[in-house]
């Protein structure tokens, strides 16, 4: 087989080293431009996107998407039909990087029938040496590979790829700039995401995110504030805020103090009817935070709070920060601050060397917290974390035991935080037809939960009243309350 050679000006591949420094003093903002000599390269073709991981990437392929369209590429839901096709992709464990790989393989084909299309990676995975290394030397399918801190140049890597018909590979691995001003397609009209910042400095030990998002940044007050308004004006009823962690919110800045708390305060005036945030690490959550939460209003009575273990020494070794106890009396004040907060959470079992006794005080934590949700896991080394080095001497077994046993636990906390609205009068904010079945609406309350009732489309995009009749474990029935005027909290 012919030597594969890269003559592309692009050819900058990722480096774990790089990744791992924080030397960078100050983070510039940019705005967002495109020459207008791509203003057209994708006139008369197709893009489809493929998203993996969470909220994060799902806002970031919004913004590949609003570039493509700048450039004049239509979306299409047919992937066969793509000139140009985004693999957004997530590194956090390793059966989300093999899912990936399964559909590089699966798409290679595509390749022969339309030569000329172009497979791209970009996400999480490609902020990984040994990723495009991999890709690189086995899957000869992909034309082009930009990580997380350049999507803005996305047009001049396509350009590239287009004209000079060689593979392009630009990841940066330093931490990226704040870019104001990308375009976005948002994928949904009724809520939206907006990024208050960006990277993660707590390198937990387990977690490969502070190496591929860089280092925190966090942007403006006054550029959230005003795409919150944005939204608003365009007839959005709730925003989500997000960041790896949006209780670090802030810290960055040098010529201010100005913290997470002062942002939720002056969102809290601004005229959109919910505000929510994700992800909450418990450390750096303080008191100015729990009072503007106990304010209600848009702030929503909802908290997702990772807990990750219930072990000290786990939590310990996993870099977190906090102790059992303290966790423990955060949820205390939460819940006397924000009396009937719904809170939910994230946990690893099997990290390295996890005892059972240790896996127990997570079973007992989660009862006593009564978390009406969770996203559980079982670890997955991630190479480069200080966690792979760690002896993990749990076998696969018992790692997936423990977390059957873990959410039998959750389980029964989706349905009690269910049960507490049977006969209950709550808010919907309804999103659209139910999955099922279009004469049923779907949405979600105040307090996250999802409900399923009989009602007109008219009422897709409102905050109605409805009365619960049924709780299930993944969702509420109700009956639409008609001429409920009122709906403030
Ligand atoms: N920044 C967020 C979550 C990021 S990743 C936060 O800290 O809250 C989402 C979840 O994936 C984490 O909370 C953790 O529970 C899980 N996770 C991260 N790295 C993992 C790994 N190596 N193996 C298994 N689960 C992991
Ligand atoms: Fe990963 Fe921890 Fe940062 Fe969350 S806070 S992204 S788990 S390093
Ligand atoms: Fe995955 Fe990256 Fe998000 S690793 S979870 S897509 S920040």
């Amino acid at each position: 087989m012919a030597e594969v050679k890269d003559y592309s000006k692009y050819f900058n591949k990722p480096s774990l080293k790089e990744a791992k420094s924080r030397k960078r003093l100050n983070v510039n903002i940019e705005t967002f431009t495109t020459a207008k000599s791509m203003a057209d390269i994708g006139k008369g073709k197709n893009y489809h996107i493929k998203t993996y991981g969470c909220q994060m990437n799902e806002h970031d392929s919004e913004g590949i998407a609003g570039i493509l369209e700048q450039l004049g590429y239509v979306v299409t839901a047919d992937e066969t039909l793509a000139d140009v096709l985004v693999l957004n992709t997530c590194a956090i464990r390793e059966n989300a990087e093999n899912r990936v790989f399964g559909e590089l393989g699966r798409l290679k084909p595509l390749k022969v029938t339309n030569p000329d299309m172009i497979l791209a990676i970009c996400g999480c995975m490609s902020q990984e040496e040994a990723v495009v290394n991999k890709i690189l030397k086995k899957y000869q399918q992909v034309d082009l590979i930009f990580g997380t801190h350049n999507i803005h140049r996305l047009p001049e890597y396509l350009h590239e790829a287009l004209i000079s018909k060689e593979r392009v590979v630009e990841v940066w691995s330093g931490e990226g700039d704040i870019v104001e001003n990308l375009p976005r397609r948002r994928a949904n009209s009724v809520k939206g995401w907006v990024n208050i910042m960006y990277g993660c400095d707590e390198f937990c030990t387990y977690c490969i995110v502070p190496y591929t998002r860089g280092k925190e940044r966090s942007r403006m007050p006054a550029d959230v504030i005003n795409e919150v308004k944005e939204l608003a004006a365009k007839g959005y009823q709730e925003v989500t805020l997000l960041g790896q962690n949006v209780n670090a919110y802030g810290k960055d800045f040098k010529d201010r103090d100005y913290t997470f708390g002062n942002l939720l305060e002056e969102l809290r005036h601004l005229d959109i009817p919910r505000i929510r945030f994700t992800t909450s690490h418990p450390h750096d959550f303080d008191e100015l935070m729990i009072a503007t939460l106990a304010k209600k209003g848009n702030l929503m009575e909802y908290v997702h709070l990772p807990v990750q273990s219930g072990n000290d020494t786990i939590l310990k070794r996993m870099n977190r920060r906090y102790t059992r106890e303290s966790y423990l009396q955060l949820v205390r004040d939460l819940k006397t601050a924000i009396p009937g907060v719904s809170i939910t959470t994230d946990i690893i079992v099997g990290f390295p060397g996890e005892t059972e006794e240790q896996f127990q005080d997570t079973l007992s934590l989660a009862k006593e917290v009564g978390y009406e949700g969770a996203y559980t896991f079982i670890y997955s080394p991630r190479e480069g974390t200080p966690a792979a080095q760690m002896e993990d001497d749990v076998t696969e077994a018992e790692k997936k035991d423990r977390l059957r046993r873990l959410n039998e636990i959750i389980n029964k906390g989706y349905l009690d935080g269910n049960m507490r609205f049977q006969d209950q009068l709550v808010e919907v904010l309804v999103e659209g037809p139910s999955k099922n079945d279009e004469t049923v609406m779907s949405g979600y309350t105040r307090h996250q939960k999802l409900v399923n009732f009989k009602a007109d489309p008219a009422v897709i995009g409102k905050i109605v009243q409805v009365k619960i009749t049924e709780a299930k474990t993944w969702h509420l029935f109700g009956e639409l309350v008609e001429n409920a005027s009122d709906t403030s909290a």
